[in-house]
C-alpha cells in the first residue's frame, strides 16, 4: 500500500502561497516552482539506500556512506510538469528524464494523450512523476498506466496540490503508488479547477493567458 505524504515544511508552505497569489508574474513562478521542487525532491529522497565505502580523509581511513545507486528517473507530464524538472536535477542530477504529454480535454476534463519517451530501462528505476496539479486524478491515472505499461513498478508521484477528489481516484486506482504533495486544497470547482489551487499551472508558467 503506497503512502500519501503532505510536506509541511514552512519554506515549502511559503513558496507555495506566493505560486498561488494571482499578482506573482511567470518569472517569479518558474523560480519558485524551481525552488520547491528542490525542497520536494530532498524528503522524497530522504529513504534512498546507501552504502558505506573506505575513503582518507585529509585526516585519516574513513568508512563513509554514499548513494547505493539506486537508479531514478523522473516523468513530467508535459506541460506544466516540466517547470519542476530543473530543480529536480539539481538534486538528482544522474536521474533520466521521461516525458508524458496529457492535456485535460476543456468539456470532458478527460486526460487526452499527444507523447510519451520513456527511459529503456524504466522496470529497473525508481520513477518520480511529477505535475503540479492533481485535480480529478486523471492524467495522473493515465501517466501512471502509461509507466507501468512499460514494466515500472516502484512508483511515486510529486504534485505541489491535490484535491481530496484527486487523490482518492488516484489511490483507488493505483493503492501501490506513493503520492509526496505540498499542499491539500478544499475542493474542485465545476470547471474541475481546485479551490483554492493557483489556478491552470500551465499557463502560469509558460504565460500563456
Ligand atoms: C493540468 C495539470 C495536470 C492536470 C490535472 O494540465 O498540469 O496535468 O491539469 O488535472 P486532472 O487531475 O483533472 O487530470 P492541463 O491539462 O491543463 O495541461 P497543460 O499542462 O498542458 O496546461
Ligand atoms: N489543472 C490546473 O492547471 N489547475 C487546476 O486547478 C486543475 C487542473
Amino acid at each position: 500500500m503506497g503512502k500519501v505524504m503532505i510536506f509541511d515544511h514552512p519554506l515549502i508552505q511559503h513558496k507555495v502561497s506566493l505560486m498561488r497569489d494571482k499578482n506573482t508574474a511567470s518569472k517569479e513562478f518558474r523560480d519558485l516552482a524551481r525552488e520547491v521542487a528542490m525542497l520536494m525532491t530532498y524528503e522524497i529522497t530522504r529513504d534512498l539506500p546507501t552504502k558505506e565505502v573506505e575513503i582518507e580523509t585529509p585526516i585519516c581511513p574513513a568508512r563513509v556512506p554514499i548513494l547505493a545507486g539506486k537508479k531514478l528517473a523522473i516523468v513530467p507530464i508535459l506541460r506544466a510538469g516540466l517547470g519542476f524538472v530543473d530543480g529536480m536535477l539539481e538534486i538528482i542530477p544522474s536521474a533520466r528524464v521521461g516525458h508524458v504529454g496529457l492535456y485535460r480535454d476543456p468539456e470532458t476534463h478527460e486526460p487526452v494523450e499527444y507523447y510519451c519517451k520513456l527511459p529503456e530501462d524504466i522496470d529497473q528505476r525508481k520513477i518520480i512523476i511529477v505535475d503540479p496539479m492533481l485535480a480529478t486524478g486523471g492524467s495522473a491515472i493515465a501517466a501512471v498506466d502509461f509507466v507501468k505499461e512499460k514494466g515500472a513498478k516502484d512508483i511515486a508521484l510529486m504534485f505541489l496540490i491535490a484535491a481530496p477528489e484527486g487523490i482518492e481516484a488516484l489511490t483507488s486506482k493505483h493503492p501501490d503508488v506513493d503520492i509526496f504533495i505540498a499542499a491539500k486544497d478544499d475542493h474542485l470547482n465545476e470547471k474541475a479547477y481546485i479551490v483554492p489551487g493557483l489556478g491552470d499551472a500551465g499557463d502560469r508558467i509558460f504565460g500563456t493567458k
